[in-house]
Formats: C-alpha cells, sequence, structure tokens
C-alpha cells in the first residue's frame, strides 16, 4: 500500500482479437470456425474503451468476471460465429461475435453507439435491423415492445447478431482513449443538499486520477458484485475528487445505507467511466439541457465543462422537481445564467408547496421547452433523468417540435432489478 487508501495498479492493453482453429477468410468468419477472445484485461465490456483492470483483482466486478473467462473461451464453449456489420448510414463496419452484444462488440473496435444503462432497460441504445437478424438478448419490455422487435427494432446492449447485419445508428462516433479504471475511493464528504439528496464527494489515491468526459457516470460496486450507477457532477478539471449527486430511494440497497450508515473516511469501489452522455463539440447547434431531479447532476458537470473552456454555445437548462426543496443546487445554474450570456436558466415544478410561494413556471419540465421551443429543429437537445420523462421528451421533442431523433441525447436513470 502506498498511500491510506491502497494503490491499484492500471494495466492498459490495445483489445485485441485471436482466431483460435483458422484464419479467417476475409473480414467474417464462414460458419464452424472457432473463434475466441483472448487477453481482455484492459478492455472494458461496456465502453469497449481501454480500461485498466484491478491488478489486486480483490473486487472483479461482474463484468470483470465474464471477461476473466473469456481467456478460456475457445476451449470452452461451443462455436462460436463471427458476423460483419454494416453501420448506416456511413458504412462503417465491424464484427461481431455470436456471444457478444453489437454494442460491446462496436466498443471493442472503437466505435460508440449512444448507450446508458447497458441493461436493456433504457432504450439508449435503441436502433432498427435493416438486414439480418438479431437475438434480442435481455431486452426489457418496457424499453423495447413487441411492436418495436416487429418493425426491426432492438437494443444493441442486448442483441446478438445471428447473420451478417446492416443496422442503423445515426449518432455512431469514434471512441476515444479513456481509460476506464476500476478504483477504491475514500469519502471525503457528505452533504445533505435536500432532505432526499446527498452530495458525496469521492477522493481518488494521490497517484490516481480519472478521466471523464463531463456527463458520463459511474459504477459503485457493491461488496455482494452488484452494481449503482451515478453520474459524476463535477467537471473533468480536479480528475482526483469526484461528486455524486444521491437521491434517497427508500429501502434501496446502496442508498439507504448513503443515508443511515455510510460516513466520511470510508472507501467504496467503483468502475468508470461509463455512458455516452456527453456534449457533442463538432456540433454548434444551439442547446437544451433537460435535467429532472439529481437528472441535473451531468447537466452540472457539462454546463461546468463548457464554461470552463469558453464555449460561446447557447445553452438552455430546464430543471424539473416537484417542490422548491427538491432544486437543491437552485443559485448555482442561477449564476451561470447572471454571468454568463449563453447561458438562460428556467426552473420548472410540477408540485410547488404552499409554502414555496412559487412564482415560476409550473407543470411537466419537457412541456416547458415545448412552450419555448415549438421547433426544435435547429437543436440538439441533452436529457437526464427518469426513464419516463426522457421517453415522453423524446417523443413529444421529435413528433410536434420536429427535432432531428439524432439530435436527441439522454442518460435515463433506470433502476437495477438486482
Ligand atoms: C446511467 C445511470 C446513472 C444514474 N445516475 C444517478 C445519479 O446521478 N443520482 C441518483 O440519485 N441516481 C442515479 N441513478 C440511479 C441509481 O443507479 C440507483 O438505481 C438508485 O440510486 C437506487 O439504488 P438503490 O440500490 O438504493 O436502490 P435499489 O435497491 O436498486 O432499489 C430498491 C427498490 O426501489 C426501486 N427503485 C429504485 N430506484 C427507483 C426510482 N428511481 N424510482 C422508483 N423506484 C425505484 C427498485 O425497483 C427496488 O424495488 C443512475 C442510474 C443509471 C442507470
Ligand atoms: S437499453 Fe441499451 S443502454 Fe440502456
Amino acid at each position: 500500500m502506498q498511500n491510506d487508501i491502497g494503490q491499484t495498479a492500471q494495466t492498459i492493453q490495445t483489445p485485441r482479437i485471436v482466431e483460435v482453429g483458422q484464419h479467417r477468410d476475409g473480414p467474417r468468419c464462414p460458419p464452424g470456425i472457432r473463434l475466441g477472445r483472448i487477453a481482455q484485461q484492459g478492455v472494458d465490456p461496456g465502453t469497449g474503451n481501454k480500461s485498466g483492470k484491478d491488478a489486486a483483482g480483490d473486487v472483479p466486478a461482474a463484468d470483470d468476471q465474464d471477461f476473466l473467462h473469456a481467456g478460456i473461451v475457445a476451449d470452452d464453449i461451443g462455436e462460436l460465429m463471427s458476423y460483419q456489420v454494416t453501420v448506416q448510414p456511413g458504412g462503417r463496419q465491424f464484427v461481431a461475435e455470436s456471444d457478444e452484444t453489437l454494442l460491446d462488440a462496436a466498443l471493442r473496435q472503437g466505435l460508440i453507439i449512444p448507450y446508458g444503462c447497458k441493461d436493456g432497460a433504457c432504450g439508449a441504445c435503441k436502433g432498427k435491423v435493416l438486414a439480418g437478424s438479431v437475438d434480442h438478448g435481455r431486452a426489457q419490455a418496457h424499453a423495447l415492445s413487441d411492436r418495436e422487435k416487429a418493425e426491426g427494432m432492438t437494443l444493441y446492449c442486448c442483441a446478438t447478431a445471428q447473420s451478417d447485419l446492416s443496422i442503423e445508428c445515426r449518432q455512431m462516433t469514434s471512441a476515444t482513449d479513456i481509460p476506464v479504471k476500476t478504483l477504491p475511493s475514500r469519502i471525503e464528504k457528505l452533504e445533505k443538499l435536500a432532505p432526499d439528496v446527498i452530495e458525496m464527494h469521492l477522493r481518488l489515491p494521490a497517484s490516481e486520477k480519472l478521466q471523464f468526459h463531463a456527463g458520463q457516470y459511474i459504477d459503485i460496486l457493491l461488496k455482494d458484485g452488484r452494481k449503482r450507477s451515478f453520474s459524476l457532477a463535477n467537471a473533468p478539471g480536479d480528475d482526483n475528487l469526484l461528486q455524486l449527486h444521491i437521491r434517497h430511494v427508500p429501502g434501496g440497497v446502496f442508498t439507504e445505507q448513503v443515508f443511515s450508515t455510510m460516513k466520511v473516511r470510508d472507501i467504496l469501489r467503483f468502475n468508470g467511466p461509463h455512458g455516452g452522455f456527453f456534449l457533442r463539440e463538432e456540433s454548434s447547434k444551439p442547446v437544451i439541457l433537460l435535467a429532472g431531479g439529481t437528472g441535473f447532476a451531468p447537466i452540472k458537470s457539462i454546463v461546468e465543462q463548457a464554461l470552463a473552456q469558453g464555449n460561446p454555445r447557447s445553452m438552455h437548462i430546464y430543471w424539473g422537481a416537484k417542490a422548491r426543496v427538491d432544486l437543491y443546487q437552485h443559485a448555482l445554474p442561477e449564476a451561470w445564467a447572471a454571468q454568463h450570456p449563453q447561458v438562460h436558466y428556467v426552473p420548472v415544478l410540477s408540485e410547488p408547496a404552499a409554502d414555496d410561494h412559487w412564482q415560476g413556471r409550473t407543470g411537466f419540465v419537457h412541456q416547458a421547452v415545448m412552450a419555448d421551443f415549438p421547433d426544435l429543429s435547429g437543436h440538439q437537445v441533452y436529457a437526464c433523468g427518469s426513464p419516463a420523462m426522457i421517453d415522453v421528451a423524446r417523443k413529444d421533442f421529435v413528433s410536434v417540435c420536429q427535432l432531428p431523433e439524432e439530435e436527441f441525447f439522454a442518460d435515463a436513470f433506470t433502476f437495477s432489478a438486482t
């Protein structure tokens, strides 16, 4: 141990695919040839980024376990098929093996399909299969309906290829070189921002940093192997300190502890960064940032980063909450708007309390956006919060306000089944 938190060595390896048995004939392996992926340490299954693996291996995440097994895949399991996937528009191609999801395959080869939960729950990775067949895997019914399946839609975080494929993805980008790490951290601060919201500061070991894109999230690794996702609320500048906004879910496995027994100096392990929710800097379109409750956390990170970089892009922040007390950092976006002409802030309460004496906007937050921007055809929207809010915002913005669907980026706070 080199410090009081404990040090983890990070190995960073370039993902590689090896063939076992016979060489591929061109980009696609003919039926019957067995393929295996080995030496997967360093490749995060969720992001495909080069990842640092916990060298001590004492707290492997479930995903890590999967990859520990990947090294013996060629010997242990039956025939694996390799399929060519062509992405439209644009015609970019990657290879997907029959035992990996299309999202994992794309990420492994440096291509980012937008995604959120990686669990078949949020719908962020939904796309259309234009040709070929897939197994929809563990897609959850509320995220992918039977009708959508019949129309050719699938969730790329769950779907595996059963043939060569042509798929649609309008937001595909190339992966950056940010490593995914598994690290210990020490709780430095626990501050109640509202009766049911705590701001948690996590301090990394002195020699460690976590690079991330503003808007991404980490997975807290629980002792029993489960994990819980939380968006990073600070901008990447101080990458030795991470801020989280944690809402209390009564009886919740993790948040119940945060609000009762957890204390400063406790150690938490996490894995990250994850997710495709970050500002697309190649665009100069004006931006609507839509937050519900603690969905303000990644929005705060994005705005702080944009302001630190002197980004002149117009940003309209809409923050929806029940009552005034739930706008737990109301003064912050107010100050941004007062100090930066390109930033605008509209708080919206759905159920203001009588003693709030609220003079501001009321109702559903996405409807406030629609009232102010009946034509969103020239905008980008970044939305974060409950799955219900995100679903209705996506649907209404696209169908009523002419927002191009590929300009809607979202992180839904889905909750785990375990
Ligand atoms: C990408 C991503 C980012 C996230 N970022 C944040 C964040 O920044 N801040 C934050 O507070 N949360 C965030 N979440 C949600 C968080 O990961 C947990 O799901 C949440 O904190 C509950 O965890 P828990 O272990 O306390 O409850 P669990 O033990 O998972 O749940 C207990 C019970 O409550 C139900 N439940 C859980 N959450 C909800 C809910 N929201 N509404 C209704 N019922 C629920 C469960 O179904 C279960 O029955 C995020 C989720 C995702 C997928
Ligand atoms: S449903 Fe695929 S990332 Fe959430």
